[in-house]
């Protein structure tokens, strides 16, 4: 029988491949209430508190609308608007909040920043993104997946971008945890670090996963079932960086190419928000400086009939649900 009660959801490291399942299950069982009309306003009594030292759209709204859903009142802290980093430490925090709620969601920083949190918290913390690891993403990824092609085990995931950070690395986590075949096609520099490769190939003799790289686009997405990628510059990093990026990771931008490459049931999947479509302020800034049209996916693949991005970004609020009303 598994039980998460009380439990924190800093990253999937810490969970076993059943409980992971189980999450899952539990997702898509409020998916189907929720369609449905049926309320599971279960938690009347309870509260949550949401920090977001970074920017978001979808996090911040499925936990508020699955706090909703599920009964609950929830406080959004943004980025300014407490004392958090500022003048009162992490572990202070951590001790306030929890004497008032019943768990409390940390989007921000280095891991060790909610790894503290929820060390001097004594009810659940839950990552909404760190620069190392995105968990709840993650469920919302392996929901859609499975949604898709009914099943987790052996699908070949390819993971194309800069794979050392928070999407990479816990892509593929979550692949080497459900038995996938992960590849990170990229420019060498772009790995995830070799710790993290490492824990993942111990990880992949348990489960039969398969972990492997490709710097050749062709040869590392042929015949693929998932196409995935991220922007190539991550919130918090300084500007300086686009230019590098640029010329390192244009090669592995999703093309139709790509797609077709990797065949006619592949999908292609995005956590984004995405700059397929550069007519926003940031894209515009980017397009005018770098002379760019395209970045890390084309608009022709984002809005195909094999891209799954909306889906997944719909599932967000359904796993993040799962994770609150499992551990609280
Ligand atoms: N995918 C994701 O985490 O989106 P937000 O930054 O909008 O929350
Ligand atoms: N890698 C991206 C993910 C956004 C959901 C970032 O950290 O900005």
């Amino acid at each position: 029988e598994i039980n998460l009660h009380g439990r924190d959801f800093l990253k999937l490291l810490d969970f076993t491949p059943e409980e992971i399942e189980y999450l899952l299950d539990l997702a898509a069982d409020f998916k189907d209430k929720k369609k449905k009309g049926i309320p599971h306003n279960e938690y009347p009594t309870k509260n949550v508190a949401l920090i977001f030292e970074k920017t978001s759209t979808r996090t911040r709204c499925s936990f508020e609308v699955a706090a909703h859903d599920l009964g609950m009142g929830s406080t959004y802290l943004e980025p300014t608007g407490s004392q958090i980093g500022h003048k009162e430490s992490i572990a202070d925090t951590a001790r306030v909040l929890a004497s008032m709620y019943d768990g409390i969601e940390y989007r921000g920083f280095d891991q060790e920043i909610v790894e503290t949190l929820a060390k001097y918290s004594k009810v659940p913390v839950w990552n909404g993104l760190t620069n190392e690891f995105h968990p709840t993403q993650m469920l919302a990824d392996l929901l859609t997946i499975k949604e898709h092609f009914g099943h987790l085990k052996g699908i070949h995931l390819c993971y194309l971008g800069d794979a050392r950070y928070n999407t990479g690395n816990s892509l593929m986590v979550a692949c080497a945890k459900m038995g996938m075949h992960f590849t990170a096609v990229s420019n060498k520099k772009y790995y995830p670090d070799q710790k993290l490769i490492d824990t993942c190939l111990e990880i992949a003799k348990e489960t039969g996963a398969v972990i492997d790289f490709s710097e050749d686009v062709m040869e590392g997405t042929k015949g693929a079932d998932v196409i995935a990628t991220d922007i190539w510059v991550s919130m918090g990093e300084p500007e300086e960086v686009w230019e590098e990026r640029i010329k390192d990771l244009s090669p592995y931008a999703v093309t139709s190419d790509v797609m077709k490459n990797a065949g006619d049931k592949a999908v292609f999947m995005h956590c984004l928000p995405s700059y397929h479509d550069l007519n926003t302020k940031m894209g515009q800034k980017i397009k005018e400086k770098y002379g760019l049209d395209e970045m890390e996916v084309t608009d022709e693949v984002f809005e195909s009939e094999q891209s799954l991005v909306f889906q997944e970004a719909e599932n967000r609020m359904h796993t993040i649900k799962a994770v609150m009303y499992a551990t609280i």
